[in-house]
């Protein structure tokens, strides 16, 4: 069975990056988490990466005198560690330009809404679930997706749907929704790891005879 060398980004807390952790130690995700990159030094992945003793970075742009000088330092880093993929865990920054050809088809992402609803810049975190209410949408759910150059835009790989109660709140939605995330993106990352996507006109397909 083949396996991954994956780079999770992260921002805050990582709880999706020891998701997928979790999934490669039970057996369930053919994957190695090769690095993990935050912009965020406070970040709670950071010091999680510590103590599992995982290879860890900070890197922000903020570094750096201009965007380009970032990109070189992070592409290095990522190739240092042999990186084939990039999965975004609650990243909350753009990704670069040099990134995505660098990665073509290879950077993921996972968004807490069902895309193209509730996605596009300013949508992340509980500004999602919020919305999601104000506007009474009475389904909700996860979406993985591609990344391009665009928010929340690249094909999909991935949606799970769950119900909006009249009782949840931006807070409750968040978590049941942050729960589905878990139970989702490792199956979408071993589609990879099993090579059975095929992307055809932004779109994505299941190869079926592996
Ligand atoms: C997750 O809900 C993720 O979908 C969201 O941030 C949270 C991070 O949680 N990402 C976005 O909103 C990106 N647009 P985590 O740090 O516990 O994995």
């Amino acid at each position: 069975m083949s396996s991954i060398k994956i780079a999770v980004f992260a921002s805050g807390h990582g709880s999706n990056c020891r998701a997928l952790y979790e999934a490669i130690i039970s057996g369930k995700l053919n994957a190695e988490i090769g690095l993990i990159v935050s912009n965020n030094p406070d970040a709670g992945v950071l010091t999680w990466a510590k103590e599992k003793e995982l290879a860890h970075i900070h890197i922000s742009s903020e570094q750096f005198d201009d965007k380009l000088q970032f990109h070189h330092a992070l592409l290095r880093h990522l190739a240092l560690h042999h990186i084939q993929m990039i999965v975004l865990a609650g990243y909350m920054k753009k990704i670069g330009l040099p990134l995505i050809e660098a990665y073509p088809n290879k950077i993921l992402n996972i968004h807490p809404a069902l895309l193209p609803s509730f996605g596009g810049k300013g949508m992340y975190g509980e500004h999602v679930h919020k919305a999601i209410i104000d506007y009474g949408a009475k389904i909700t759910g996860v979406t993985v997706h591609l990344v391009d150059p665009e928010y929340d835009h690249g094909a999909i790989v991935m949606q799970k749907a769950l119900e909006v109660s009249e009782n949840d709140t931006p807070q409750t939605l968040a978590q049941r929704v942050l729960a589905l995330e878990h139970q989702t993106y490792y199956r979408a990352l071993q589609l990879f790891a099993e090579n059975k996507v095929i992307i055809k006109d932004r779109k994505v397909f299941l190869s079926r005879n592996i």
